[in-house]
């Protein structure tokens, strides 16, 4: 973690952990909602925590807008809920169009949720897979450039994302790409590309920087190599970084020059098609 202001005079992001108490987090960077202005539609996923659902939030003055609502099921444990909460004292201090916004959350009732824009078009991943060859280049690029955008304004921020990926962005009816799934060391519990490393860490390999992987030096620049696995993935239409290659294979080819690296990509594809 970084432990220098990128920006003297900036504001800087500040870790919910760092709080003796949680809660104070919460207070300080959320804002409470009052359960009624909150219609649930329907169920759209399933999280870590429990159910992901679509709906309309009311504010007072304000026209009504759509939200997700990520809720916490019953029978959770103090530390659930606080890991649960984690994501959104972390989103509460961001503001930019390219990271996803929160809205509030409901921490005083149950069930306790966490309210955030909705975004009509899901996941990146999925939604380039179901659009295969459907943009131009020009399009493909937009949304890079609103990534890379959000992730400039989140290293500037001084915080590291550590699990960028394409299924980690949400994209928008106008196909505005945004920057999901906060939370630090949980968001890699909950991701199922996550796998162990021989040091133990649990690492998303494909999109992780090497010397991430070897040492776990995460870092703007760490995020940065992710961000170039997700111009892979866009431009590919959301092909999968390195095809079918063993994990092993990958982290192995990582060490190789970029001419044995070319060469090694040229055989295996050679061999697959
Ligand atoms: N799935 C998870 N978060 C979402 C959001 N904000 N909008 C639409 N689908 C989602």
């Amino acid at each position: 973690m970084s432990s220098t202001v990128p920006f003297p005079g900036v504001k800087t992001y500040v870790d919910p952990d760092t709080y003796e108490d949680p809660t104070q987090a919460v207070h300080e960077f959320t804002k409470e909602i009052d359960p009624p202005r909150i219609r649930i539609e329907r169920v759209i996923g399933a999280g870590e925590f429990g159910e992901v659902c679509s709906g309309r939030l009311r504010t007072p003055g304000k026209k009504e807008i759509a939200v997700a609502i990520k809720t916490l099921k019953g029978g959770y444990v103090e530390h659930q809920r606080r890991d649960f909460l984690r994501e959104a004292s972390i989103m509460g201090q961001f503001d930019h169009p390219n990271i996803i916004r929160l809205e509030g959350v409901v921490t005083k009732s149950r069930p306790v949720m966490i309210v955030v824009e909705y975004m009509e078009n899901g996941s990146l991943d999925s939604f380039l897979r179901q659009h295969d060859g459907h943009f131009t280049v020009i399009q493909l690029v937009g949304m890079l450039r609103g990534i890379a955008s959000g992730m400039k304004y989140l290293s500037d921020m001084g915080y590291i994302h550590r699990d960028l990926a394409a299924r980690n962005t949400l994209v928008n009816s106008n196909l505005v790409c945004k920057v999901s799934d906060f939370g630090l060391s949980r968001v890699l519990e909950d991701d199922p590309e996550a796998a162990y490393t021989t040091t133990g860490g649990k690492i998303p390999i494909r999109w992780t920087a090497p010397e991430a992987i070897a040492y776990r030096k995460f870092s703007s620049a760490s995020d940065a190599w992710s961000y170039g696995i997700v111009m892979w993935e866009v431009m590919s239409y959301g092909e999968r970084p390195y095809w079918e290659m063993s994990n092993q294979d990958v982290s192995i080819m990582q060490n190789f020059s970029w001419m044995t690296k070319n060469m090694y990509i040229y055989l295996f594809l050679l061999k697959r098609f």
